[in-house]
């Protein structure tokens, strides 16, 4: 019998640690680790690093390994094979643009909190079925942005959601100050260009330039 705390707390632990997730996607493996060090010097700390590409598991890992003060976590995980490699590269949280049976399964049997994607009530009222009561509203902005969100409220005042897909350094203020969403997340923090010109200074000022605005 082991003292692992549950998924649940977690999950508060993690998002206890800030309130915006930059969505990452690294072209280049040796990007991984003076990114994630910008954004931690900027105050950004919680990351999400995307299987889109072939070098985001490695990368998660070399952050991992090397900027201690990152909290990683797994992003684009599509299938529950998807979800063991996040598990097994240590990641501390896995999310998900969407949700399948076999997705939601695993992720209940998984030792680390799971981010379920959902768009619609009918999605929502899935993933809470199996215990999934946080859960990232993707895609944010062209699901019908703040009214949806606020519309799930109704029916839905235990779920709380990370919105991602549309969010920016513009709006996402007003997204976060929503009672029902615990954090906001997006790639507006990490511009392709910036990171492949290595303009790690800019990446982090306007870490630290959200973290303020945010109230972090
Ligand atoms: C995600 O997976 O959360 C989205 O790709 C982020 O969307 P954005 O690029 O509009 O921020």
């Amino acid at each position: 019998m082991t003292n692992m705390p549950s998924r649940e707390d977690q999950l508060a632990a993690l998002l206890a640690v800030g309130g915006v997730i930059p969505v990452i996607t690294l072209d280049r493996l040796e990007d991984a680790v003076p990114l994630a060090r910008a954004l931690a010097a900027g105050g950004v700390r919680l990351l999400e690093i995307t299987l889109r590409t072939p070098a985001g598991l490695e990368g998660a890992r070399a952050i991992m390994r090397e900027v201690p003060n990152a909290v990683v976590g797994i992003g684009t995980v599509l299938t529950p094979d998807d979800l063991r490699r996040a598990v097994d590269a240590g990641a501390r949280f896995a999310l998900s643009p969407g949700a399948t049976p076999a997705l939601l399964e695993a992720a209940e049997a998984a030792s680390i909190p799971f981010l379920p994607g959902i768009s619609t009530a009918s999605e929502l009222m899935e993933a809470m079925a199996r215990g999934f009561t946080t859960a990232k509203f993707f895609p944010a902005t062209a699901a019908g942005g703040l009214a949806a969100l606020r519309a799930l409220a109704g029916p839905f005042p235990q779920a709380r959601f990370c919105p991602t897909g549309g969010i920016t350094e513009v709006n996402a203020a007003e997204w976060l100050a929503q009672p029902n969403v615990v954090a906001v997340g997006g790639s507006w923090l990490t511009p392709v260009a910036e990171i492949a010109a290595g303009q790690w200074d800019a990446i982090q000022e306007r870490a630290r330039r959200t973290r303020t605005m945010l109230g972090g």
